[in-house]
């Protein structure tokens, strides 16, 4: 069941996709064509005490405790009720609502009790820290959430890193204004490259840095989900993009048309890459 506080007010950070049913549709997919990478990457071995912030849908939260297996204990944190609420009907629904914790919260003021600071195994965040404009306080708490000895994963996106081809006309300022909403928010839509030096930062030891493929190509039966995440994000970030006049209507449409055409090329191919760092919390000097 939630609980905790929810933070309103100043410093409120801004949450570019929204969590209207629709955009859940999305992002559930994704986390089904992306979860087992990450699962293969963060290499639980079982018995370990989980964090999951900004769990989203808990979808992966609830793969981290299927992993764990019945030694461990995972809770997600996340600050959205509908986020929550949806994450719970989904957990419902398959048989697994009481498989995780989850709390609503800041990820910046992570609502753990006094005994819980500095006692999981693990405190992991995916696609977190683009949203906050502060990603280096989300990971100090993460630090401390963990014992000494106790690891902190990062997995976020560098929206730079995408390459499409033969590349869809229009798509090249469509993702630019996509790219500038999160400027825009006072988000950083590049963290992912900074993932190392925030866990050093934080105080964790970089441990290992990698990337996760986020790309497919026509003939592969994930392609159309990836085109198709592609289209969701942008057309959900259309009326920022719109409003803010980072493009102008006509090439908006023209732009997110063509991409979402694109997935019908028989030679169509995307690369993408999710940014992947852990680092290790110290024992105390
Ligand atoms: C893109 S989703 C990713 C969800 C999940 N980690 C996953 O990989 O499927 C980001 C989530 O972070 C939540 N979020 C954004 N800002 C937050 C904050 N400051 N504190 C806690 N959660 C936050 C959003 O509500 C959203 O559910």
């Amino acid at each position: 069941m939630p609980s905790g506080p929810s933070q309103t007010g100043a410093g409120r950070s801004h949450y570019l996709h929204g969590t209207c049913p629709h955009e859940q549709q999305r992002l559930a997919k994704l986390n089904d064509i992306l979860n087992e990478a990450s699962l293969r990457e963060i290499e639980l071995k079982g018995g370990e005490k989980t964090l999951d912030v900004g769990c989203g849908l808990a979808q992966l939260t609830r793969a981290l405790a299927r992993k764990a297996g019945p030694k461990g204990r995972v809770v997600g944190i996340e600050r959205s009720p509908e986020q929550i609420a949806e994450a719970i009907r989904r957990a419902t629904a398959e048989g697994e609502g009481s498989l995780v914790e989850l709390r609503q919260g800041e990820a910046a003021a992570m609502p753990l009790r006094d005994d819980e600071w500095g006692t999981f195994d693990v405190a992991h965040a995916r696609f977190l820290l683009e949203h906050v404009p502060d990603p280096l306080a989300v990971v100090r708490g993460m630090v401390r959430a963990v014992r000494p000895g106790g690891r902190v994963i990062l997995e976020d996106d560098d929206h730079d890193v995408i390459r499409l081809w033969p590349e869809p006309p229009g798509f090249s300022p469509l993702w630019t204004a996509y790219i500038r909403v999160y400027d825009r928010l006072g988000n950083d839509p590049y963290v992912g490259r900074r993932l190392v030096s925030l866990l050093h930062e934080a105080g964790a030891a970089p441990a290992r840095n990698t990337w996760i493929f986020f790309g497919s190509c026509a003939g592969s039966s994930s392609f159309e989900a990836y085109v198709e995440n592609m289209v969701g994000l942008v057309q959900g970030a259309g009326e920022k993009i719109l409003s803010w006049g980072l493009l102008d209507a006509k090439d908006f449409e023209q732009g997110v048309s063509a991409l979402g055409a694109w997935k019908h090329r028989p030679d169509a191919a995307m690369w993408f890459a999710m940014c992947f760092a852990e680092g290790v919390r110290p024992p105390p000097k």
